[in-house]
């Protein structure tokens, strides 16, 4: 198959484009603002650029591992929010429906309150902050408008190897690691889930055909604080330095789901152990970072 990820230098992209080329696959990516050799470049936000590169490359399949993803700053520009989470991608979910090619999107669990998590698929949603609304409306806009013709992934906390090193586990290993204190909430509950294996479903989701909205996330729900001790452990790090604090202390620019996380029920019935717990994903994330020269190391 031939594939194009929208978003190849993010975290779930760089993972993808590694997935589908070890699977087999022609893969193409592209970058916005951060290049990397065999990317193509592209700011989707160049609505006709963007559907002339779908209709130059004739995949089979668009996965849009993109967006604004800062959930603060999209409190503070929620027509950015929605231009980025929601027009664009539409732009270019119709640019591959008219040449009949399937398209993968990434959703969230942001698109739920968090009063009575967790949630399945068929929860009712309830977003709290402007991130959440624009990627639930992707999600009603493409179910309307491309039918069979998409496939809608939500997950949550995604941390794991990536090429930029930003992600939270990241963030977190190098401010232990300068012997900063990282504050963390204990009542905001989710599910963490491993770059690499979120990609690995999405791939294998695409190749058996199937369509609609599923969780894919990994199997723990846990909180912030009890995920970033986690992390720190497996980085041999001290976990002294992260202090647990409320929500309500911590001035977040955007409301949070607290009471949140994903049941992956759907996922692990058709395909079982796909995402690994969070010890081993823990464990693999150290392996990588220090064998392969690939990804970022945390910390450096
Ligand atoms: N990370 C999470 O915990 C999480 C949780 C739930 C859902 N998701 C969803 O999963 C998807 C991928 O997340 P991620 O963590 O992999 O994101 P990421 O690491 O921040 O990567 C985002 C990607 O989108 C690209 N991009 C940004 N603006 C663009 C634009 N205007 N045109 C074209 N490309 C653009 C970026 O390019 P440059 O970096 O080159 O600028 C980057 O390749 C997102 O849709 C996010 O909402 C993520």
């Amino acid at each position: 198959m031939r594939a194009l990820v929208i978003g190849g230098s993010g975290q779930i992209g760089g993972w993808l484009l590694h997935v589908l080329r070890e699977r087999g696959h022609t893969a193409t990516g592209t970058f916005q603002k951060v290049p990397y050799p065999g990317l193509a470049p592209l700011d989707a936000a160049n609505l006709d650029q963007a559907a002339a590169l779908v209709r130059a490359e004739r995949p089979d399949v668009v996965f849009y591992p993109a967006g604004f993803t800062w959930v603060d700053g999209c409190e503070r520009d929620p027509a950015l929010a929605r231009a980025a989470n929601l027009e664009q991608p539409m732009n270019v979910a119709r640019a591959a429906a008219a040449l009949g090619a399937k398209f993968v999107y990434f959703s969230t669990d942001y698109v739920f309150d968090g009063v009575n998590g967790p949630y399945d698929e068929s929860s009712p949603t309830n977003p709290l902050s402007a991130y959440g609304r624009a990627k639930l409306d992707a999600e009603h806009a493409l179910e309307n408008e491309l039918g069979d013709n998409q496939l809608t992934l939500r997950t949550s906390w995604v941390f794991g190897p990536e090429r930029q090193g930003k992600n939270f586990a990241y963030q977190l290993v190098k401010a232990l690691r300068n012997s900063k204190t990282v504050e963390c909430p204990v009542d905001q509950i989710s599910s963490p889930s491993y770059g690499p294996d979120v990609a690995l479903a999405a791939v294998r989701l695409f190749e058996l055909g199937r369509s609609g909205l599923l969780h894919v996330v990994g199997p723990e729900i846990i909180d912030r604080k009890s995920f970033a001790e986690a992390i720190a452990r497996a980085f041999e790090l001290p976990t002294d330095e992260i202090i647990g604090k409320r929500t309500s202390e911590l001035a977040q620019g955007a409301p949070r789901p607290l009471n949140g996380g994903l049941l992956a029920n759907k996922l692990d019935s058709l395909l079982p152990g796909v995402m690994r717990p969070l010890s081993d994903s823990l464990a693999d994330f150290v392996r990588i970072t220090r064998e392969s020269s690939d990804w970022a190391v945390p910390g450096q």
